[in-house]
């Protein structure tokens, strides 16, 4: 296996590339997310199977780093083709997609992105396999870095929400460590930061994986967040204790009437935020906008194997053996829970049919 892995003990986690391409090495650069917060190590990942299991481990995860990761990936494919024309390139280059896609099914940046790269080649056809080559790397670069610029807009626009001093409770992680930087959820956090602002940010840990816990906390505390972790089963009384301002939540893929896929328990920190009258919004790039799906019903959910319930984190397995276990890794927030949908064109609000494609138009003026 192409990887190489190095303890850093000294760097801030916030000072991390979340998703890198290391173009002398030619391979793509990650934080083993696994790992943290105990040890940072990074893996430089050159073949495609062991990229494909970093994102189905979860090595490296998060809508946006998906797709990213995705994208580096499917340029590092592309280099290794060995083939001088389009006739014999093409068909690699597909596999290579449909290889990579089918590492995690429910965020839509993975595909938005993979098919992003293969349309790039499509249009270049006439070029020299070189020439096409080398356009997938600038594609794969410029999609990392319309992520940074989407998340700091997505971080503005959700500065409006929220008072400085502010309490907010996030679920999972959809922070720096989920994006090429600053976040979608997290992102008026830590750009608030920057701006000597400061909130409470309590984190729900996340069960199973612990995202909350261990990145979203862990994360917050380098940027000096007032952060505190609370079981999942405690939200309904830290919002009942009066504690949180607003809800701020990821996002894998949203629907275009507004119903919004992210972790598993998602939906049901949706329905207290309803009954304690707190506002929950989703922050997500146009990139996890899916306007081909018409409603959440439609998004498939990634099952995950039983052993992150029962065992993973235990010294000895906690649930008795052979017993059943259900283990999604997403459900979906009802578009009726939502105050407001944070993208980098602005705030969508009900009714999220209209106000989804208005987002869209935005977007469309903006890359004329
Ligand atoms: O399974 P994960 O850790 O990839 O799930 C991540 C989430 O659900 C995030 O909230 C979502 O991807 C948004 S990341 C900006």
């Amino acid at each position: 296996m192409e990887e190489m892995i190095v303890a850093e003990q000294e760097k801030n986690i916030m000072q991390y590339e979340t998703v890198a391409l290391d173009e002398q090495e030619n391979a793509l650069v990650i934080i083993d997310q696994t790992k943290l917060p105990g040890e940072v190590s990074i893996l430089h990942l050159k073949e495609q199977k062991d990229i494909w299991q970093a994102i189905y481990l979860l090595q490296v995860r998060g809508a946006p780093a998906i797709g990213v990761a995705a994208a580096f990936g499917l340029y590092l494919a592309a280099r290794e083709i060995q083939a001088d024309t389009w006739e014999s390139f093409y068909p690699v280059l597909q596999k290579a997609r449909d290889y990579l896609n089918s590492s995690r099914p429910t965020a839509v940046n993975l595909s938005w992105a993979l098919n992003r790269m293969v349309k790039v080649a499509e249009a270049n056809q006439e070029k020299s396999i070189a020439a096409i080559k080398d356009l997938l790397r600038k594609e794969a670069l410029a999609i990392k870095a319309e992520d940074v610029w989407m998340c700091r807009q997505i971080g503005e626009y959700g500065l409006t929400l929220i008072q400085d001093g502010a309490g907010i409770l996030t679920h999972c992680n959809a922070g720096q460590l989920a994006t090429s930087k600053y976040g979608t959820a997290l992102a008026p956090i830590h750009l608030g930061r920057e701006r000597g602002m400061n909130f409470r940010v309590f984190c729900d840990e996340t069960r199973p994986l612990l995202q909350g816990a261990r990145l979203s906390a862990f994360e917050l505390m380098a940027d000096g967040v007032d952060t505190t972790v609370i079981c999942d089963n405690m939200a309904s009384q830290v919002m009942k204790n009066g504690w949180v301002d607003a809800v701020f939540v990821g996002c894998d893929r949203v629907a275009a009437n507004g119903d919004a896929c992210n972790k598993i328990g998602t939906s049901g920190v949706a329905i207290l935020a309803k009954y304690y009258g707190i506002p929950f919004y989703v922050l997500g790039p146009t990139s996890t906008i899916d306007m081909n799906i018409e409603k959440g019903a439609d998004i498939v959910i990634e099952q995950r194997p039983s052993e992150e319930v029962t065992e993973m984190w235990y010294q000895q397995r906690m649930a008795p053996s052979g017993v059943k276990v259900y283990n999604p890794a997403f459900d979906v927030v009802d578009h009726e829970l939502i105050a407001g949908i944070v993208t980098e064109y602005g705030i969508a609000r009900a009714p999220f049919t209209q106000s989804l494609q208005e987002i869209f138009r935005k977007k469309a003026q903006n890359n004329q």
